[in-house]
């Protein structure tokens, strides 16, 4: 058993995340506040030691740890030769919307989604076109008309699809996944499917591949996994692609070459295959200590805070938590909460206009800090109403 109450300090270690002032709680970012499994620590050790740190390549044995653990976890094997590694999936999103698409050409997303899925559209000069995810009050799912409507577009060329999907946290169906398969067929639209959070859902279900619903999915789309979120090894920045199409894959490859973002770390490719090799108990563990805490703030939150609403999402360890009832500004209500209680959460606002009445907690941390935070966030919530009355 993996203690994942134990309180770790991530002071003075450069973490994005836990850079705050003194008696802040930061429950933005998207890792985890655990410390990684022993095998990983071991093989970083283990490099380290050994002194020199040159240029490093990529060995098969890390495609063929990838491959394995797919087919174990997720029931679908990927063909190594199909496999491209690249220094983070941002890296390779940026890379391939550069590859694949024109200036100008429509980029489809589906908000409220990652927030840095814009960065890389944007900043290439390309035009972000989302079909908004319809939300029913408690859960979120799919216009298809409208993505249909979007995708018939001439002018759109790229999906990139979050699956499962982050910040509303829902794992596709295979027959929602089919659908988007079939559209994107139809009109020429390419499909990059982001699986970072594929590890990450409620114990017993599991999420489905993009690429493993049929010869059409695998056909038209390139796919992105991580050991990052899984193993809480993001720093470390490893991405693996993979794409059936010849043609489809060249371009990736070309493009991550391109960019010079295929070449990992000194320390990256030994974690990496630890963590595809040896941790699968760790995993297991910290999927039932994390939705445990989902479940717990989920329940406290619908119990004890007046106007605010978490529905159980059964992927990724962040909660979206409606808070209509109290105000339609997030970006207003977490930069008070910020200063009245020094709980910082991430405002909804960021990931489109359809998430500016929500904010995004990350619960991969230990309990005692799941509780302070949904403590902080009832005061902070009650100061904000008094404040606005
Ligand atoms: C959907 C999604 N894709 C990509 C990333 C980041 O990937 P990387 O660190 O490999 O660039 C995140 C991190 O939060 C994410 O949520």
């Amino acid at each position: 058993m993996y203690d994942f109450d134990k309180l770790t300090d991530r002071s003075g270690t450069l973490s994005y995340k836990w850079d705050v002032k003194s008696g802040e709680l930061p429950m933005w970012v998207a890792d985890m506040d655990f410390e990684v499994a022993p095998p990983i620590k071991k093989a970083i050790v283990s490099r380290a030691e050994h002194g020199i740190f040159g240029y490093t390549s990529t060995p098969d044995a890390f495609f063929e740890a990838v491959s394995l653990y797919w087919e174990r976890r997720h029931g679908y094997r990927i063909p190594t030769e199909h496999m491209i590694y690249s220094n983070g999936v941002v890296a390779a999103i940026s890379s391939i919307v550069r590859k694949l698409t024109t200036p100008a050409e429509n980029v489809l997303i589906q908000a409220p989604v990652y927030n840095i899925f814009y960065n890389s559209i944007l900043n290439n000069g390309r035009n972000v076109l989302s079909s908004d995810l319809v939300y029913d009050g408690e859960n979120y799912s799919i216009d298809f008309e409208d993505l249909e409507s979007k995708l018939a577009l001439p002018q759109t060329s790229l999906m990139i699809l979050c699956n499962p999907h982050n910040p509303v946290g829902r794992i596709w169906t295979r027959e929602e996944l089919a659908k988007i398969g079939s559209l994107c067929h139809k009109y020429g639209v390419t499909v990059l499917s982001d699986e970072i959070h594929c590890d990450i859902t409620i114990p017993g279900e599991g999420y489905v591949p993009f690429a493993s619903v049929n010869e059409e999915c695998r056909a038209i789309s390139v796919s992105a996994v991580a050991p990052s979120k899984t193993f809480n090894i993001a720093g470390l920045q490893s991405a693996c692609l993979f794409a059936e199409d010849p043609v489809i894959r060249h371009k990736v490859w070309r493009a991550v070459n391109t960019d010079e973002v295929g070449e990992p770390n000194a320390f990256a490719m030994t974690a990496d295959i630890a963590a595809f090799t040896e941790c699968d108990v760790w995993v297991d563990e910290m999927l039932e200590y994390v939705f445990e805490n989902k479940r717990i703030a989920c329940e406290y939150i619908n119990s004890n805070i007046d106007g605010m609403k978490a529905t159980m999402s059964k992927a990724t360890y962040l909660l979206w938590i409606d808070i209509s009832g109290v105000t339609e500004d997030s970006v207003e209500f977490c930069e008070r909460l910020r200063e009245s209680t020094g709980l910082y959460l991430s405002d909804g606002r960021e990931y489109g206009e359809s998430g500016k009445s929500f904010v995004r907690m990350n619960l991969a941390t230990q309990r005692a800090r799941v509780l302070d935070g949904l403590e902080r966030l009832r005061r902070g919530a009650e100061l904000y109403t008094k404040e606005h009355k």
